[in-house]
């Protein structure tokens, strides 16, 4: 059958996903799959009707957040990755504090802002330096690490340019640590060492000199026991084929998870492609493997 590999879209990180998409699509032809690029952002999504699935390189809005995948569940075409609720919830980081710590999963501690919060009474609850994220967006676009006492509020408006809903974070400074899933299991941990003060967007995929650490330097004990939770982690919002799971690990060695990303970079310096291979799964092997797990 055909694939349509999904790319490009209407999100603050379609830059990333044309770079993810291109990717997926070269290792699919060098596979031999019949496969083709596909641009939301440019054609009538009924036009997906001509293919027999889909692969999800799209990032962000319209595309990691369930819309998409609502569309192609109507139009009754297999796709990859998480299912419509996990989608949503996943592309929420609000939400999905909010479901973690029902089910019991450590998350940085964290508190909801609006135009007319109480920023000095957030700042006295959550201390300095905190993160202020928008909760709707990836790519850690309109992210800020606040570290002077009254900066809160212009942290806010940058991150509600991103969505109105934005969140505040508990700072946690032990290291960025992330964990790839593929089907029922969690890859070897990635440690992250950012060039810059976070693992900001140029970090991210500007820079050359952030450092990734696979194996990540966590006991052997540790390292498994924490692949496992972020598995539960992925699985109590629900997600399904293929993800990532972030934490931070705080000075005393204990670990909070911070987002779940239902539809990860695929680039060349992306995260899941790097602990996959870590795994003996080469970047060939990886897109096969998220094409076969693909369902309606
Ligand atoms: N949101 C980016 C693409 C990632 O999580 O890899
Ligand atoms: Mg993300």
């Amino acid at each position: 059958g055909k694939v349509a590999v999904l790319m490009g879209g209407r999100s603050g990180e379609r830059e990333v996903s044309l770079k993810s998409g291109g990717a997926v699509l070269a290792a699919l032809l060098r596979q031999g799959v019949q496969a083709a690029a596909f641009d939301p952002a440019e054609r009538d999504l009924h036009e997906l009707l001509a293919f027999d699935r889909v692969f999800i390189s799209l990032h962000g809005r319209f595309g990691e957040d369930g819309t998409v995948q609502g569309a192609l569940e109507l139009m009754g075409i297999p796709y990859t990755g998480s299912g419509v609720l996990a989608s949503s919830v996943g592309m929420d980081k609000w939400r999905t504090k909010l479901l973690w710590r029902s089910a019991g999963i450590a998350t940085p501690d964290f508190e909801l802002l609006d135009a007319s919060s109480d920023f000095a009474a957030v700042e006295q609850r959550l201390g300095l330096p905190m993160f202020v994220k928008p909760a709707n967006e990836g790519s850690s676009i309109g992210i800020s690490k606040v570290k002077q006492s009254g900066a809160l509020k212009a942290a806010y408006e940058l991150a509600a340019k991103s969505d109105p809903l934005v969140i505040a974070e508990r700072f946690v400074g032990g290291g960025e640590y992330t964990v790839g899933i593929l089907g029922d299991e969690a890859l070897p941990i990635i440690r992250i060492v950012p060039a810059n003060e976070f693992y900001d967007f140029e970090a991210k995929y500007l820079r050359d000199d952030t450092q990734y650490l696979c194996p990540c330097g966590l006991p052997a004990e540790q390292e498994a026991r924490i692949r496992a939770e972020a598995l539960q982690a992925f699985r109590a919002i629900g997600g399904r084929g293929w993800g990532r799971v972030d934490f931070l690990m705080d000075e005393s060695g204990r670990h909070y998870f911070l987002e779940v990303n239902t539809s990860p970079g695929m680039t060349d310096h992306s995260l899941v492609p790097m602990a996959a291979k870590a795994n003996g799964i080469s970047f060939d092997e990886l897109v096969i493997r998220i094409l076969e797990l693909a369902r309606v």
